[in-house]
């Protein structure tokens, strides 16, 4: 192989010139598409480019378009994922452990599933998922993050988004700071078939939003006799927003399923005789020194032991919800259908 005459190199500013393209760009292509560029474009310390890089880069232009409209156009026709908040009157009930192990669940039934981690005061779904994220939802209110950036890859393929505390809730944010975070939540639906947040407990500002935008909320209840009492005031609290989608419950760290059951029956009771509100029951958790195991190992319990009671339980969870979810698109956004809410047009 002969090297041309250094007369016949372009220099990088040559080669902007000449193809219209910023250097970034330049670079991104040299390493996403090298098997497209001839090998002399590629030669050399990457400060001097043949002729025939002109003609390359631009035909990689136009690959690179080409595909991101294929995966736009993917995502269209995929519509909006299913946005499940996961929530509780009282903290310590494992929300965020069956929030992470749920998805995982999902995943395996074939969903793209992802963890959006909105606890406001104790975000701890990377610590769980043993993830070190770049960005969290924090990071949203300041900067128009593209989705990508934002969903950090966690176990068996799952999306995960990870929080921040000190994310101001929608309620106390700035206008500008709120349409980002529900534009970018907006864009996120797109990316998964299901959303599931892991919410803070309690009615505070951060979880209202999240609760009163979800398309659907699942309380976990503990058979804790202070659990099922809190969990009321929530749910009465929700009501008074006039929230009128789907309800359900999971009862975790049960002793055993006739316990589960009861836990389950009195909610569900309270909510239809006091509230005239219907909360489907979609499964029971017994109680599982696996749980802990798995928190110590920074690995979700799915992970750590797979037929451990909790993940046999959780996996009949992910099945219950998952039934009666249809394969045709989602038209509805529930983070447009909240920021139209909240800007007092009712959808
Ligand atoms: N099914 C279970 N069996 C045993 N312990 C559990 C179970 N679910 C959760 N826990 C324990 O409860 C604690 C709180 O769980 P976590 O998911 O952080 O709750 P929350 O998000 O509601 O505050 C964890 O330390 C975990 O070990
Ligand atoms: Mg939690």
């Amino acid at each position: 192989m002969t090297w041309p005459a250094m007369s016949g190199f372009l220099t990088i500013e040559e080669l902007m010139y000449r193809t219209g393209l910023e250097e970034s760009l330049i670079r991104f292509y040299e390493s996403e598409y090298a098997q497209y560029l001839p090998e002399p474009v590629l030669r050399g310390d990457g400060l001097f480019f043949d002729e025939a890089a002109v003609d390359a880069f631009l035909k990689v232009h136009e690959i690179h378009h080409r595909r991101q409209a294929e995966a736009d156009g993917e995502a269209e026709s995929r519509g909006y994922a299913r946005v499940i908040a996961v929530t509780s009157g009282k903290g310590g009930v494992g929300k965020s452990n069956l929030a992470l192990n749920l998805a995982i669940a999902c995943q395996r039934l074939g969903r793209m599933a992802l963890v959006l981690d909105a606890d406001l005061g104790m975000a701890n779904i990377h610590l769980l998922a043993g993830i070190q994220p770049a960005y969290s939802l924090k990071d949203l209110t300041t900067n128009d993050l593209p989705p990508g950036e934002l969903i950090n890859q966690g176990p068996e393929g799952i999306g995960i988004v990870a929080g921040g505390s000190g994310v101001v809730a929608l309620a106390d944010s700035t206008p500008e700071e709120r349409r980002r975070l529900l534009a970018a939540l907006e864009g996120m639906e797109r990316h998964a078939d299901l959303i599931i947040v892991d919410t803070g407990a309690g009615m505070g500002a951060g979880v209202r939003d999240f609760l009163l935008a979800a398309d659907e909320v699942l309380f976990v209840l503990t058979p804790d006799i202070t659990s099922l009492a809190d969990a009321y005031g929530l749910l009465k609290a929700l009501c008074a927003r006039d929230f009128s989608r789907p309800l359900y419950s999971v009862v975790n760290m049960a002793s055993n399923l006739r316990q589960a059951a009861e836990v389950a029956r009195r909610f569900s009771n309270c909510g239809q005789q006091f509230l005239g509100v219907s909360i489907a029951n979609i499964g029971y958790i017994l109680k599982d020194s696996a749980v802990g195991a798995a928190i110590a190992r920074r690995t979700p319990y799915l992970v750590f032991d797979p037929t451990a009671k909790v993940s046999r339980n959780t996996i009949a969870v992910a099945q219950a919800l998952l039934a009666g979810d249809h394969d045709r698109p989602r038209l509805n956004s529930a983070f447009k259908r909240y920021q139209n809410m909240i800007r007092g047009r009712c959808p």
